[in-house]
């Protein structure tokens, strides 16, 4: 398992390019098997997940090929409508291909995607809905299949749940289904705003993302384009905290200001100064911070629940108690564990985690669960004084272009150590 190797106590000074938003390129890429032809698909970020994707794509019969931040997905031919068992492990949000699989071929078929590691991750909202369009589902233990038994038509749907990825598969079969549908609390996230502007781009009729209620107009057919993905508004909200805790200052570009509103309040609470230039967004922390009352995660535009582990991290070295409540995943706070290695008090229970900060944090040895709980390990290491290593950054590579690489660059001390799986 590759591992970071941190010696911390560093101030951040400096700035950083942010890259492409993963929860952006994943439904974009995956709504390239709806377009027939070649998609140039640009910023998009060098992570793990997106090299899952491609596997996707080309096991259902896309050429791609790839040059950096760029992916070029030929989708003339489709030759299957299976996302494969150990893809499906590998990358559990390969169920938002659903939708553009049956918008293609009329028919899917997946395994079920397990847990992981923040929760049960249920799909019961995709198939509830996408069996509104007139798609027959037949669920085994192992195996769901998808059959459309006459043309997709549109239909409205009420989401008990603004499910980020349930509104992104409705969207994707909706495209192309004859008529309309309206979906009502809908997700308002800008990746689904991102997913929108990308499918109106190749021609579809989606209107009313990043409100309460969207609108899609079935099209006949998409045409390719070239598409930008935004950046990735979770990826600078943690090189935000990471100034924060090391006291530094950070200037980032190319973030879009409006998608980091929500956790702005948080920095301000705790003291940092947040402008916002042609420069780009620059965070100015205090030599001291001030705990943050109460972080409370939920659906956009409220606190991401992406940065509940990244602030919580930023809480144990404020000056106070915080408290943090997630009141998105059922069990997302496996980090907790791994915090308190390094001199944190931390009491979790249940949703709720209370926070008492202290002085300065102690390097530990630590190991990474989940992405963004990873990612909280990575900035205790940052700000506590001595060496930390963070073992099983798999995790982390998956949602964090180059996070050794981007951090060094920023005056910290941090160096990847790969090992193979035999070093163990
Ligand atoms: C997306 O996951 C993101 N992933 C997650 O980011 C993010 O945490 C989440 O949205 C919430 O913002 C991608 O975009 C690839 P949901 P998704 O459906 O679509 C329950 C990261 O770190 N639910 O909005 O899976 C579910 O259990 C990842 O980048 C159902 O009950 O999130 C959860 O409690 C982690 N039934 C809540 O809704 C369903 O059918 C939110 O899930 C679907 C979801």
């Amino acid at each position: 398992m590759s591992r970071y190797i941190i010696n911390g106590g560093h101030r951040i000074y400096g700035r950083t390019k942010i890259q492409g938003s993963k929860n952006s390129v994943l439904p974009i890429l995956a709504a390239t098997v709806l377009v027939r032809g070649t998609s140039v698909i640009t910023n998009c970020p060098e992570i793990t997940d997106v090299d899952a994707t491609i596997k996707i794509l080309r096991h259902l019969g896309c050429r791609v090929t790839r040059e950096k931040n760029t992916v070029i997905v030929d989708s003339s031919v489709i030759e299957k409508s299976d996302i494969p068992d150990d893809l499906m492990r590998e990358m559990r949000s390969s169920v938002v291909f659903l939708g553009a699989i049956i918008g293609r071929t009329g028919k899917a078929s997946l395994s079920t995607p397990g847990g992981c590691e923040i929760g049960l991750r249920p799909i019961d909202l995709h198939l509830d809905a996408i069996q509104r369009f007139g798609v027959n589902i037949h669920e085994e233990y192992a195996k769901i299949e998808f059959e459309a038994v006459k043309p997709l038509e549109g239909v409205n749907i009420a989401l008990s749940f603004p499910s980020v990825g349930a509104t992104e598969n409705i969207i994707l079969t909706a495209c192309t289904a004859k008529g309309t549908t309206v979906i009502t609390n809908a997700a308002r996230e800008p990746e689904i705003s991102d997913l929108a502007d990308y499918l109106n781009s190749c021609g579809a009729r989606i209107s009313g993302t990043g409100e309460g209620t969207i609108i899609i107009e079935g099209v006949s057919e998409l045409h390719p384009v070239q598409y930008k993905v935004i950046p990735d508004r979770i990826v600078a909200a943690t090189y935000m905290a990471a100034a924060a805790m090391t006291h530094g200052k950070i200037t980032l570009s190319g973030v879009v200001p409006a998608h980091i509103s929500p956790v702005m309040p948080v920095f301000e609470e705790a003291g940092c100064d947040i402008s916002i230039s042609s420069d780009g967004l620059t965070l100015t922390a205090p030599p001291y911070l001030r705990s943050v009352k109460t972080i409370r995660t939920m659906p956009y535009p409220g606190f991401p629940t992406d940065m509940q582990a990244q602030i919580m991290a930023m809480t144990t070295v404020c000056h106070g108690t915080s408290v943090v409540i997630e009141t998105i995943f059922e069990s997302r706070y496996k980090h907790v564990s791994e915090l308190l290695r390094f001199g944190a008090k931390i009491r979790a229970d249940g949703r709720m985690a209370v926070v008492e900060g202290v002085n300065s944090l102690t390097g530990a040895s630590v190991i990474a669960s989940d992405l963004r709980g990873g990612a909280s390990l990575v900035l205790a290491g940052l700000a506590a004084q001595g060496t930390t290593v963070v073992d099983d950054i798999r995790y982390i590579l998956r949602g964090y272009e180059n996070m050794s690489g981007v951090l060094s660059s920023l005056g910290c001390d941090i160096v990847i150590e790969e090992r193979n799986s035999a070093d163990g």
